[in-house]
């Protein structure tokens, strides 16, 4: 069995889970490829099953999924996907109904949705002690995620009327980012000109020209330049309050120890208690690979 997974990843999570999940695919022998959505232009026939991952934005898919997968053109496959997001909430929901829509026109066999719990690109940084604790959680479920995928297993997924009517209010959030687009700004005092962000951004919006920084107005609100930027000194706009700079380091997060409980943020992370039990218990089924995949 060969799978594919295709990602888009403003800030790395969503593509974490992916490498992960090859990595887990891999101990098993079923060969793996990540593909970076904004690097994929054409895709070959011979995957037998195709992961799809992004991270939710505003309780939507990011439009920048939706226009790529319209333009590979995926037909005649099994095909699971991955949401990553900041919080559980059913909101979140009917935020993949478009794609699930598309691939389905395209004859496509959906075979689940999974949504995984990752710390927040915006608004807050999680703290070391609750990300290590839901990375953990995470390890079993993505154990979880290939067994059922290379097993063909098939979840149900119910798109709830009113989920899919505020995901289609969100989707202001679309014209929101264009707006912010020009009020993108970088603060040449604080700039090195290391040019990550120039070269980073998925969709080539930013320009350096005669020493000055230009944002077009194709921002997708990815956060990758802004997160990523070593001396913080791009602004997001009216988002700026809740922009979250630097990188998660998930190898080397300080341990569980449960400090968040007295965080004040705590009854924001309590919500998390359930999916982090569920997916704390060891996920220990015999491990079986369904070789043929048609
Ligand atoms: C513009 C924007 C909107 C977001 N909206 C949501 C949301 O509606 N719900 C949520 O749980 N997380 C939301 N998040 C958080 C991300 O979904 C979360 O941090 C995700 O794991 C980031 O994945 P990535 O690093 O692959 O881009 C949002 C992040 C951004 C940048
Ligand atoms: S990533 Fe930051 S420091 Fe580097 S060029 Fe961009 S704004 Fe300047
Ligand atoms: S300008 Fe920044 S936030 Fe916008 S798409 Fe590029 S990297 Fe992402």
């Amino acid at each position: 069995m060969k799978v594919l997974l295709l990602v888009f990843s403003g800030t790395n999570n969503s593509l974490y889970v992916c490498t992960e999940l090859k990595k887990e695919y891999e101990k098993h022998n079923i060969q793996t490829k990540v593909l970076k959505l904004e690097e994929t232009e054409e895709l070959s026939d011979d995957y037998d099953l195709i992961g799809i991952s992004y991270p939710i934005h505003a309780f939507s898919t990011p439009r920048f999924v939706e226009r790529k997968l319209k333009e590979l053109n995926i037909k005649n496959k099994h095909y699971f996907i991955i949401k990553t997001s900041g919080e559980l909430l059913p909101l979140n929901s009917a935020s993949s109904y478009y794609i699930y829509k598309l691939m389905n026109k395209n004859n496509n066999t959906f075979l689940a949705e999974y949504h995984i719990l990752m710390p927040y690109n915006i608004i807050f940084r999680f703290d070391d002690a609750v990300t290590s604790r839901i990375l953990k959680a995470n390890r079993n479920f993505i154990k979880k995620i290939a067994y059922e995928t290379s097993n063909k297993r098939f979840r149900r997924i119910d798109f709830k009327k009113k989920y899919k009517l505020i995901r289609n209010i969100f989707k202001i959030q679309r014209l929101g980012a264009y707006l912010n687009s020009f009020l993108y700004k970088v603060n040449l005092d604080k700039c090195i000109k290391c040019m990550k962000c120039v070269n980073n951004c998925p969709t080539k919006n930013i320009k350096y020209e005669n020493g000055k920084f230009k944002f077009g107005t194709n921002c997708l609100m990815c956060m990758r330049c802004s997160f990523f930027c070593p001396e913080d000194a791009i602004r997001i706009g009216f988002l700026n309050g809740w922009k979250v700079n630097g990188k998660y380091d998930y190898e080397n997060l300080k341990q569980d120890n449960l400090q968040y409980e007295n965080n004040k943020r705590d009854s924001f992370y309590y919500k998390f208690l359930p999916y982090l039990e569920e997916h704390e218990e060891p996920f220990e089924l015999d491990y079986e690979i369904q070789k043929d995949h048609s």
